[in-house]
């Protein structure tokens, strides 16, 4: 996840582009903040991009030779090279006659690579970005206009993008978009692109949304709106209700709510290149050197370590015998680590202390480590031997939400690698598994059930299987974002002690779906149910729960092992929904930090 920005004045208003861009790209750094960089037109193009965050290339432009009448900017999230200032964007050809920003992946940047390799071009960077200047100046070496070549690069593209190109000695921005955010706004002294209102709301609340497959040509007197074939699209211009401190989050309340409704957005992005369905097949590039080991130790905290739970079943499942450990209590001397096992870090952050402890331990004594991680350069993915990232976008709310889906699909990918066990009917479900997570983000019932319960004692969790750590993680969210007393059991647990705490007040949530071992979890369901507790059944229907149920939380069916990964979904939306009705602090919850760098 990245964010770009692209600006043209009229040049009857005074705003420099440089402020825009700035500007603009403050308001972005939400969607990356490992690099940046701008480029601007005049007679020629002024290009200037740092690693590191805002502060760095404010330094870069601060001496003031950065003018012209058009510009471009990225705030990057690096998904194909390591943070640095040759993979920061803007990418230009050899001749500076062009520079492109671009949020999204492009899939087959390898094979459009070789052939401009193969016939002279010469690559600077590790992304996968930088065809897409060079696709344009062979497109001008031919003879074409700017906007023909650099359609004529676009239409060689496969993947997501939101790309904006500007010309040395040309007043216009080009851009287009597939599957990856795109916005105009309309100004009275200029005309903006963006990934998000946030990046241009202080100057204009007049917007135009791009779809799929369409294009923008943006000079300083009009903005028009092309389909793929040059023909103009009828556009409609909208005017957005937020002030500018709410932009960043997109109109939703907080960021939490923000980050759950992206999760489609997150799985997509982890999936990307690495399962094609029409191969059938999952294949990640940075686990093709990984050995597949004897078995397997995952180390992780809080969150991660529920996301490593599930993890040690996908391994189990597929004959790899696996277990997995708080990293705070993890010791290398009191573990015996075979030369044979791989040691796997889960860490969203990638800094947390205890976890880097852990890993810095078995690294010690030679055990192959692997860091899974959701940021490129981290602690944890510069220490281990390998590492896999989970490509969900910076996440700003405390509480982990898509990270912790995005690991639980990296590690469906790892499983799935490192045994070369999936089946096409994996594969197939993990395709449909962000259509089935935004039609529950569409219309579930939590809000109402949030209403109902929110003062209650106290809120418990059960499930079985895969669904066992997604019951830990609901009461994790639970507690952290509505300060309200919670605990997530494996549900045969709960009559070995836990059935004590249960009272007409404490609502018991049952996670119950297809593969996780239902018609047992439904003997525990009444147990809760003869002692007067309210049930609220997670289900995909596969046992008939429902008969047992005060409410029910729809999960649609999938693969036994994805449908409790959608009901976690249903349990994050509970959470918020209480927290926002008692008033919490969602995206700062008291005492808590995103990441925890002391032991
Ligand atoms: C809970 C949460 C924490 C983290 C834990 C580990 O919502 O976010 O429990 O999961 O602090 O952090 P990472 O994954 O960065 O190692």
């Amino acid at each position: 996840m990245c964010g770009i920005i692209g600006y043209v004045g009229d040049q009857r208003g005074d705003t420099d582009v440089l402020d825009v861009l700035m500007t603009g790209l403050s308001g972005l750094e939400y969607r990356g903040y490992d690099s940046a960089g701008v480029a601007v037109a005049d007679s020629s193009l002024a290009v200037r991009k740092r690693e590191g965050d805002l502060s760095a290339l404010e330094s870069a432009v601060a001496d003031g030779s950065v003018e012209g009448a058009a510009g471009i900017g990225h705030t990057r999230w690096s998904t194909h090279g390591p943070p640095s200032d040759v993979n920061a964007h803007p990418h230009t050809d050899a001749d500076d006659r062009v520079a492109v920003v671009h949020n999204g992946i492009i899939e087959n940047y390898g094979s459009l690579r070789d052939e401009l390799e193969d016939r002279g071009y010469e690559f600077e960077s590790e992304t996968d970005t930088e065809v897409v200047p060079h696709l344009i100046a062979d497109a001008l070496s031919g003879g074409v206009e700017p906007e023909t070549a650099f359609r004529r690069a676009i239409g060689r593209l496969e993947g997501s993008y939101a790309i904006a190109a500007v010309f040395s000695g040309s007043e216009t921005v080009y851009a287009a978009r597939e599957e990856s955010p795109l916005v105009l706004g309309v100004g009275d002294g200029g005309h903006y692109l963006a990934s998000d209102v946030p990046a241009f709301i202080e100057y204009t609340d007049r917007v135009i949304y791009l779809d799929d497959g369409e294009f923008a040509t943006i000079e300083p007197s009009s903005v028009v709106v092309t389909d793929d074939e040059g023909t103009v699209v009828d556009t409609s211009i909208e005017t957005i209700e937020w002030d500018a401190e709410d932009a960043g989050k997109s109109g939703y309340d907080h960021y939490m709510l923000k980050e759950i409704h992206e999760q489609p957005t997150a799985i997509r992005q982890c999936l990307s290149e690495r399962v094609t369905e029409l191969e059938g097949c999952i294949d990640v590039d940075s686990l093709a050197s990984v050995s597949v080991p004897d078995r397997v130790q995952f180390v992780a905290c809080g969150t991660s370590y529920h996301a490593a739970l599930y993890g040690t079943r996908l391994l189990r499942e597929r004959g790899v015998p696996a277990t997995a450990f708080l990293a705070s209590e993890y010791d290398v001397d009191a573990v015996p680590i075979g030369d044979d096992a791989l040691v796997v870090g889960v860490t969203q952050s990638g800094e947390t202390a205890d976890t880097m402890g852990a890993l810095r331990g078995a690294n010690r004594v030679g055990a192959t480590t692997l860091a899974v991680t959701n940021v490129v350069g981290s602690s944890a993915a510069r220490e281990c031997d390998h590492a896999m990232y989970v490509r969900a976008g910076p996440e700003i709310g405390v509480a982990a939400t898509k990270t912790f889906v995005s690991q639980q699909i990296a590690l469906v990918m790892l499983a799935s690698e490192l045994t070369g066990e999936y089946g096409d009917e994996l594969v197939a479900a993990l395709r449909d598994l962000p259509g089935k997570i935004q039609s529950v983000l569409d219309a579930s019932a939590a809000r109402g059930i949030a209403t109902e319960y929110r003062d209650s004692d106290a809120f418990f969790f059960i499930g079985r299987g895969y669904n066992a750590p997604v019951a830990l993680e609901g009461a994790l969210k639970m507690k952290e974002i509505t300060y309200r007393h919670a605990e997530g059991f494996a549900a045969g647990e709960l009559k070995h002690g836990p059935l004590a705490l249960v009272t007409d007040r404490t609502p018991v949530f049952a996670l119950v779906t297809g593969g996780s071992n239902p018609t047992k979890t439904i003997g525990n369901v009444k147990e809760v149910e003869t002692r007067g507790a309210p049930v609220v059944a997670v289900t995909d229907g596969c046992a008939d729960v429902e008969r047992h149920a005060d409410f029910v939380l729809e999960v649609p069916e999938s693969h036994p092992a994805l449908a409790p990964v959608i009901a976690n979904v249903q349990l994050q939306l509970v959470s918020y929904w209480v927290a926002n009705q008692l008033g919490r602090s969602i995206d700062k919850p008291r005492n808590l930090a995103k990441s925890v760098t002391v032991e």
